[in-house]
């Protein structure tokens, strides 16, 4: 279904690439200029509508020329990707990176060449040649997760303990640390005082990551955890996830493993993204939560950005401490999540993320 949705949103992204002929006037092409969107993957339906967002709210503001590419993964072809862009005369770069510390050597040449580079979603690590960073609060996502695991555990009332186990993003993912530190600083004291058990001893962040954030590999690491540690006749009670592609393929293993019944409920898992298939896990009692980011606000956001770099006018920033990327601090534009549950997936059908109208949700949304 995930497939499905993909294709069909990808349909939908009708934008012309227009390319800058030799007659048109200088004045054109610096009012309208090429802008390059290079894109991780098609694989996660959220990077689709991050890009159709950004290159609609580009269009209201009255620009006509992009060139949207997808590395499907491939640290290479989002190098060779961006160096087309460079050819083809882009004057603004908005790369989400499939490694964020990959791109070194290209963004250079970008920058050689006088683009504007905005790193949207994941930050551009280890460089100079980043100009703006437009992402949600990274570290609040993992707060949310956490937050809701403390909540629904009952921790803070003094219940417990209970058993946990912890998984995180792709290590080449900048924003996997910002997730994991978020939800590891809100589950530490719990872990001290032994009200949470990570039965697996599995917490450091490299321990736990997910290659490639790849869902195949998060299932088959908790069918080991839950065969290695679990065996005992003794039951996880919540397992944190950074987001809903992993979480799909935790509750598959936990499914396949016996729970899901009255015996033996599911944990709480967590996860991030509001993506179909997990809201859809959520409304049949599956998935407990997800952060919902509104990608149209970041989306608007990263637009504003371009708009006034194009304009020569101030870029709009909120966040000058936060994201340093090694070599310097990029300024930022974050924007605020939501955590969502069975008590509120309704919000984002409310706010128009969703449609109750779309085949996919007939007869499960009132
Ligand atoms: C992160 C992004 C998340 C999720 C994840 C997997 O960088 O912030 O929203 O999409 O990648 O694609």
């Amino acid at each position: 279904m995930k497939k499905i949705l993909a294709v069909a949103l990808a349909a939908l992204m009708t934008w012309t690439f227009t390319a800058c002929s030799g007659s048109e006037t200088t004045k054109a092409a610096n009012t309208d200029p090429l802008i390059g969107l290079s894109m991780p993957t098609h694989s996660d339906e959220s990077w689709i509508r991050h890009a159709s967002f950004t290159i609609q709210y580009l269009k209201d503001l009255g620009y006509t020329k992009f060139d949207d590419q997808w590395a499907e993964d491939v640290v290479e072809s989002q190098v060779s990707q961006i160096e087309n862009m460079i050819t083809k005369g882009a004057k603004i770069l908005i790369v989400a990176a499939v490694n964020g510390e990959a791109l070194g050597g290209v963004l250079k040449k970008a920058k050689d060449a006088g683009i504007t580079i905005i790193a949207y979603d994941r930050l551009l690590m280890k460089t100079e040649n980043v100009d703006y960073y437009v992402t949600f609060d990274n570290y609040k996502v993992g707060v949310a997760e956490a937050d809701y695991i403390v909540d629904k555990l009952g921790l803070k009332d003094g219940k417990g303990p209970f058993n946990i186990e912890l998984f995180g993003g792709s290590l080449d993912d900048s924003n996997s640390k910002y997730f994991y530190q978020g939800a590891f600083d809100v589950l530490k004291p719990y872990m001290d005082s032994g009200k949470l058990v990570v039965k697996s001893k599995q917490i450091n962040l490299e321990t736990v990551a997910t290659p490639g954030w790849d869902a195949a590999k998060a299932q088959s690491r908790m069918d080991n955890i839950l065969t290695a540690f679990y065996a005992d006749g003794s039951r996880v009670d919540a397992v944190l996830v950074p987001y809903d592609g992993l979480s799909i393929g935790v509750i598959s293993s936990l499914k396949n493993t016996g729970y899901g019944s009255a015996k033996l409920p599911l944990p709480i898992v967590t996860g991030q993204d509001a993506e179909v298939a997990s809201v859809l896990s959520i409304i049949a009692g599956e998935q407990t939560q997800t952060v919902w980011k509104d990608f149209r606000v970041q989306a608007k956001a990263c637009a504003d950005m371009v708009d006034a770099i194009i304009k020569g006018k101030e870029v709009p920033v909120n966040d000058t401490k936060t994201y340093d990327n090694g070599v310097k601090i990029v300024p930022t534009y974050s924007n605020a999540v939501t955590s969502i549950d069975i008590t509120n997936y309704i919000d984002l059908f409310n706010a128009g993320f969703y449609k109750k109208e779309d085949s996919v949700w007939k007869g499960l949304v009132q």
